[in-house]
């Protein structure tokens, strides 16, 4: 059954975990879906894992359809959720209304997710007004990590978890589906979760939030320039990959590859007259 914006609302209902994971291509995507995860989130994270920049600053709307289009295809059930890229909302509610459009159209979403509280809300609201469902994001926001100064725990402070949970009713008020609390003490992700109607998925958060996220290159041990603590390697994937790269190395060095088996036949009679 295709997991809906409703699936998620029913799923805080009846207290179950809801799942989502990063995807940035088709093959990824599909063993996700395969395995039953809720949600695909094909986030702007893959300015990090797929194109090596240092943050998600300078990641493009092209990036995000290029790469969302590819996980929509390979997802059949879950929700796939697209980032909207650094620069793409924060000029006002006109750009941010066509380009969420955009990522509905051209990129295959379900719907799209954007990085902000209070400051942003009249901009969630237009977007949702249009039909196009919104997961918020609050907390750390790697979009804004020049303005933080680097990627810090938030809400540690009594005016920071007062902020933090403004912003929190603030998109839920826009009308936001769902919203993910990004590297905030568990304790204050909690509370969060119990004052909320919408769904939280956390990263960093702890595990009394509605859901969980985490990045699928950091899971599997495949991403290793920066492991935040938050980080879980449920399988060490890196290194499967890089003894089969060295086993194929070998292989080919010392002619054990192809095999025969893995090579195409030719009758002798036809062969012998090009000699
Ligand atoms: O871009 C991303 O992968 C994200 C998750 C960390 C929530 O926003």
């Amino acid at each position: 059954m295709a997991v809906t914006v409703t699936t998620f609302k029913k799923a805080k209902e009846e207290g179950r975990k809801l799942t989502m994971l990063t995807a940035y291509d088709y093959s990824t995507a599909k063993l996700i879906d395969g395995a039953g995860i809720d949600s695909i989130l094909v986030g702007d994270s893959l300015g990090n894992v797929m194109l090596g920049y240092e943050n998600t600053v300078p990641v493009t709307m092209e990036d995000m359809i290029h790469h969302g289009a590819a996980v929509s295809r390979g997802a059949k059930n879950a929700l796939v959720v697209i980032d909207m890229p650094f620069m793409s909302y924060q000029t006002g509610k006109y750009d941010a209304l066509v380009n969420a459009g955009r990522l509905m159209k051209e990129g295959g979403a379900n719907a799209v997710k954007l990085e902000g509280g209070v400051e942003i809300k009249d901009t969630i609201k237009a977007i949702v007004d249009a039909g196009i469902p919104v997961c918020a994001h609050i907390g750390l926001t790697p979009q804004s990590i020049n303005a933080f100064g680097g990627f810090k725990v938030q809400g540690k402070t009594e005016a920071a978890a007062k902020k933090l949970l403004e912003d929190a009713y603030a998109v839920q008020e826009a009308g936001a589906f769902a919203v993910v609390l990004e590297a905030v003490p568990a304790k204050l992700a909690t509370l969060v979760t119990k004052k909320l109607d919408i769904p939280t998925i956390g990263i960093g958060a702890g595990n009394e939030t509605d859901g969980q996220v985490l990045v699928y290159a950091d899971m599997l041990g495949m991403f290793s320039d920066f492991v935040p603590k938050f980080v879980k390697r449920f399988a060490n994937v890196g290194d499967v990959m890089t003894e089969a790269f060295k086993a194929y190395k070998d292989e080919v060095e010392s002619g054990a590859f192809p095999a025969e088996k893995n090579t195409y036949a030719i009758e002798d009679d036809v062969i012998e007259k090009l000699y």
